[in-house]
């Protein structure tokens, strides 16, 4: 087993995904805008992958001087972050379904995506035994699943043809589980 990872390979079908597209800003470049006074190992580290700007302001809140400044922390925060910001998008939807429906596919299009979310958020024990064991493969493969079930729920919208209440939620999801996904850890670190 190789002791370093890149989870770029394994996503071809995520990828050329309709709905990536409309989530997907310009790759930007390596360089920051908000480098100054951050940490320049951290900055290598969110600099090379997809969405630096979302690595950096997820992460910098939960690092103190404490905490190793490895990628294989950085991916605990993120798969962190993905659970907390999942479970907003949950609530979320929990409300928009209080409200009398603008719609009559809507209630249908949100029980949908409570399912999807659920099932991020029972992936992350999965994700976690995944970490401690030094699966890649088998992390890779939650992660996929969960970009999967982001964009399942976009879609029930789009095929309602009724604007997503929760787009930027998802987006937000979408980048941060890329970043969980390109985000280069040695596994044997662990
Ligand atoms: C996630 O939420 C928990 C509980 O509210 C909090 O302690 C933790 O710092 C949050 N982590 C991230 C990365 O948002
Ligand atoms: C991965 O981590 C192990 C253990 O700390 C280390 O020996 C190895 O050199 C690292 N590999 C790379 C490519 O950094």
């Amino acid at each position: 087993m190789t002791s370093i990872f890149r989870h770029n390979s394994i996503s071809p079908v995520t990828i050329r995904h309709p709905i990536v597209q409309l989530f997907q800003t310009p790759r930007r470049p390596n360089i920051f805008i908000l480098s100054i006074g951050i940490n320049p190992k951290l900055q290598k580290i969110c600099g090379e992958i997809d969405y630096p700007i979302e690595c950096l302001t997820s992460i910098i809140p939960f690092l103190n001087e404490n905490v190793a400044m490895i990628s294989m922390s950085i991916l605990k925060v993120e798969i962190d972050a993905i659970h907390n910001k999942t479970k907003e998008a949950l609530d979320k939807t929990y409300e928009l379904s209080m409200n009398p429906p603008t719609s009559r596919l809507l209630p249908l299009c949100l029980k949908s995506c409570i399912n999807h979310y659920n099932a991020i958020l029972e992936s992350k024990q999965r994700i976690l035994n995944a970490i401690s064991m030094g699966d890649a493969n088998e992390l890779s493969m939650e992660l996929s699943h969960n970009m999967e079930d982001v964009f399942a729920c976009e879609e029930e919208f789009n095929k309602a043809k009724i604007e997503s209440p929760i787009t930027e939620l998802n987006s937000l999801l979408v980048k941060i589980i890329t970043n969980s996904l390109t985000i280069d850890v040695n596994m044997t670190n662990v």
